[in-house]
């Protein structure tokens, strides 16, 4: 069941289509592994103040958001979804009201907390020049984030502009980069999203392979994939 609660989505684990197995590249499960331990660590010792959360950071499509769902389906637990973009749309003070209300409900059960392309939420001071309410929702969110209870809920905050994202932010958070995936690990994706569209994979290795420098995100591997399916069709 997908409930929508103020400007939030509820996510269930088993409305999450990704699943782990099929995340690849050494790194990038070396991140997630990571991830998962601290976050196993503090809810099973019921650590109540231990390391908030996580701001995954770096290029378009490296794969932050596909990371913090498949967490939450591998883990059991339901993800608390926020769309940054939505929110920093949202009206003068609804904001502030809408950080607070999902942080109150997040912390009746175990969950993850997802604010997704966070820099427009909690954009840095010089950014926002004069925009008082920005602070204002910063403040809002650093309180309850100072108050979360690491036993039951971690945050994780994506962006692939932490340049532009406010330091106290930053410091209350765990900052893991994201790099762009090598050419190993785009051939791999590339097999397995050819295999589940019942084609050939050989085409698309010889593309990859010939033309590096214009596939560097898992992306533009999409894109290839999708326009040799449409092609094969005839
Ligand atoms: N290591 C990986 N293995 C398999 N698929 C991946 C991997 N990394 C990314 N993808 C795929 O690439 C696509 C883009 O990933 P995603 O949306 O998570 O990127 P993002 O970093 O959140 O991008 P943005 O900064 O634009 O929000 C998705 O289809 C995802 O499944
Ligand atoms: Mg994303």
């Amino acid at each position: 069941m997908r409930a929508k609660e103020e400007e939030f989505l509820i996510l269930n684990p088993s409305d999450i289509q990704t699943d782990i197995i099929q995340l690849k590249g050494r790194r990038y499960n070396e991140i997630y592994d990571f991830v998962k331990k601290i976050i196993n660590h503090q809810f099973t010792r019921r650590i109540e103040n231990g390391i908030k959360g996580f701001i995954f950071h770096g290029e378009v499509g490296t794969g932050k958001t596909t990371l913090a769902k498949a967490l939450a389906k591998d883990m059991n637990l339901p993800l608390f979804f926020v769309d940054g973009v939505d929110i920093a749309r949202s009206l003068y003070g609804q904001s502030e009201k809408q950080i607070g209300n999902l942080f109150e409900i997040a912390s009746n059960r175990k969950s993850i907390i997802l604010i997704d392309d966070a820099e427009s939420v909690f954009p840095t001071r010089d950014w926002i020049k004069g925009q008082s309410w920005h602070v204002a929702q910063n403040n809002v969110f650093f309180h309850r984030l100072d108050n979360v209870d690491t036993s039951k809920s971690c945050v994780i905050l994506t962006t692939n502009r932490y340049d532009l994202m406010d330091k106290a932010v930053k410091d209350r958070l765990y900052p893991i980069e994201f790099e762009p995936p090598n050419l190993e690990t785009l051939i791999e994706i590339a097999k397995t999203k050819c295999a589940m569209l019942g084609m050939s994979s050989k085409e698309v290795i010889e593309e990859l392979k010939e033309n590096k420098k214009d596939y560097t995100s898992v992306r533009a591997v999409e894109r290839l994939i999708q326009e040799r399916y449409i092609e094969e069709m005839g």
